[in-house]
């Protein structure tokens, strides 16, 4: 088979990680202090993908651009495509049409996380040579996905998130074209959501007679789209990490597996691992438990913080209970103060949710 491409869909709308995607890209935020795209293009350039065009859209491109850089740091040499409006994930492959050319290759869904990687996917795919080839794998609610249904091996349907969904097959995020894709997504109509569908291109390759094999996801698969799932993802790298501590530990303990990464300061603190604790963090008089990732140059004093994901700059002062399940954006300040009469002051972006107990 000839030279193997990347496209990664890096582009829409973020909708469901509102609040923390209204300034900037859900694919960079953070599973354990790594931006989930960056997964991605690890997981590329593992399976010998080394050629990565990334779809970007007009309001978070730049600063998926500036994060990601031309992929020296990965291996890889990225081209950036933008694509004008999020019409869909099939809009997406043609808008990379002419940077793809009639090379096949591996279209990766930015916002997926899967625990063993691509590369069987592209050995089968390399050795097998079929039209196209999809990933599938069980999951709990079918009707958030894409939905095959099989006949022993052979695909019959695809359908986009269906209301009564005929299996509980979910379309990964991940999916390997030949150059016939093309000619499929043109010919397909948008769907309800009014977005030309993958899910629905491929349909149509079934429907030409062309061969699409399905491949099954061994290890665990999040697409990291909601905040539930972001978490999952979290602890779910976050176990599988290892022990490095590297910042400075005073009057501290640190248990089981924890990165402290350089320049974080801990005093009079505990971490019960997994965690991760990014550089320059400072946390005086706190807990940390088990699956939270503090990002770099965080805050923390006189609190308990547990199963949460911090981003980059927030503080978070005398907490009166523990925080736990949440994500806070950037530079979020969150403290209890003595001041009296006491009640709740608080500036609070557009969409977000707060859950006081
Ligand atoms: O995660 C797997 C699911 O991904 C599949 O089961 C579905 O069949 C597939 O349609 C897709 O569903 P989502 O609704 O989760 O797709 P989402 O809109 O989240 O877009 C996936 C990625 O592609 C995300 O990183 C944003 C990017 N994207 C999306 C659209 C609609 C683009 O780059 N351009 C677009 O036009």
């Amino acid at each position: 088979m000839e030279k193997l491409k990347g496209l990664i869909l890096s582009g829409g709308a973020g909708t469901r990680l509102r609040p923390i995607t209204h300034t900037s890209a859900k694919q960079l935020v953070p599973v354990a202090n790594k931006p989930v795209l960056f997964y991605g293009i690890e997981a590329l350039v593992a399976a010998g993908v080394g050629e990565i065009g990334i779809i970007i859209a007009p309001e978070t491109g730049a600063e998926i651009e500036a994060a990601v850089g031309d992929g020296s740091r990965f291996g890889a040499a990225i081209t950036f495509i933008g694509q004008d409006e999020p019409k869909g994930l099939a809009h997406a492959v043609l808008t990379a049409e002419d940077y793809l050319g009639s090379d096949p290759f591996v279209m990766y869904l930015g916002d997926n996380l899967l625990r063993d990687g691509i590369t069987e996917l592209v050995q089968a795919f390399r050795s097998s040579e079929p039209d196209a080839m999809i990933l599938l794998t069980s999951v709990l609610h079918p009707e958030h996905y894409g939905v095959a249904e099989l006949d022993g091996d052979r695909i019959v349907r695809l359908i986009e998130k269906p209301v009564d969904p005929p299996s509980d097959l979910a379309l990964v995020g991940v999916y390997m074209f030949t150059s016939k894709v093309f000619a499929a997504a043109k010919a397909i109509q948008p769907s309800p959501r009014g977005e030309l569908e993958i899910t629905d291109t491929i349909q149509r390759m079934v429907d030409d007679g062309l061969r699409v094999d399905s491949h099954r996801v061994k290890g665990w698969w999040k697409d990291t789209g909601q905040l539930a799932d972001m978490l999952e993802a979290n602890r779910l790298v976050l176990e599988e990490g290892s022990r490095r501590i590297d910042g400075e530990l005073i009057d501290s303990t640190v248990e089981g597996r924890v990165v402290v990464e350089p320049g974080a300061v801990l005093e009079r603190t505990t971490v019960r691992g997994p965690a991760v604790i990014g550089a320059g963090a400072r946390i005086t008089n706190s807990y940390i438990g088990p699956y939270t990732a503090v990002g770099e140059d965080v805050v923390i004093e006189a609190s308990e913080v547990e199963h949460s994901i911090l981003l980059a700059g927030c503080e978070v002062r005398d907490l009166p209970s523990r925080l736990e399940a949440s994500l806070l954006g950037r530079e979020v300040k969150l403290a209890r103060s003595d001041r009296l009469p006491k009640t709740l002051r608080m500036i609070v972006g557009d969409r977000s949710e707060i859950t006081l107990a």
